[in-house]
């Protein structure tokens, strides 16, 4: 009998500890995921586009910036912030991995993909794969604020 009770108990426990794992997952897994994105604005909020037009000589030598620009090895940046993922149709140069990518540049995913664009979307083309430092990304994502029509707003909700 002691034994069954034991092995119930032990099952019960189990139980528990299931709820309990899984409470633990959710708060660390649904909370800190809306924390990183609150600080990736924050960090742009806190850069500067004087300090970002520095940084984009890096990109200069295959984008322009300038409305309607010309496209170079890489299509012009005007407007680029909020915009699908190759989603400029007049650059007829984005790579299959670009074109077919359902990936909206936000802030977020726009960080992400001057930090390592390849781990946003495999297989895209940028030689310019990484920019490690997250106050030169926000710096940079300032710049590109800049030349918009619409910027969308620097909001944590
Ligand atoms: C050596 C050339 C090169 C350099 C330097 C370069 N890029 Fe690119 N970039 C490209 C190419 C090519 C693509 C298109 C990639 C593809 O289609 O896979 C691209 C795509 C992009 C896109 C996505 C555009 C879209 O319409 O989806 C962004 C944003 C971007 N680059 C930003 C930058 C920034 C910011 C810098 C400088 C820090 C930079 N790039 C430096 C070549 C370059």
């Amino acid at each position: 009998m002691t034994y069954i009770k034991v092995l119930v108990l032990r099952l019960y426990d189990f139980r528990l500890m299931h709820v309990f794992f899984l409470l633990i997952l959710f708060l660390l897994v649904v909370q800190p995921a809306n924390a990183d994105d609150d600080d990736i604005i924050a960090r742009i909020r806190a850069g500067d586009a004087a300090s970002g037009k520095k940084v984009y000589q890096r990109c200069i030598a295959c984008h322009t910036i300038d409305k309607r620009g010309e496209h170079r090895v890489g299509p012009n940046l005007y407007g680029i912030i909020g915009r699908r993922a190759g989603g400029d149709p007049t650059y007829g140069n984005y790579s299959e991995a670009m074109q077919n990518s359902e990936i909206i540049l936000d802030y977020k995913n726009l960080d992400l993909y001057l930090e390592n664009s390849k781990l946003l979307i495999p297989k895209n083309r940028m030689a310019h794969g990484r920019m490690a430092n997250p106050q030169e990304r926000a710096d940079i994502i300032q710049f590109l604020r800049v030349y918009h029509d619409n910027p969308p707003p620097l909001k944590t909700d």
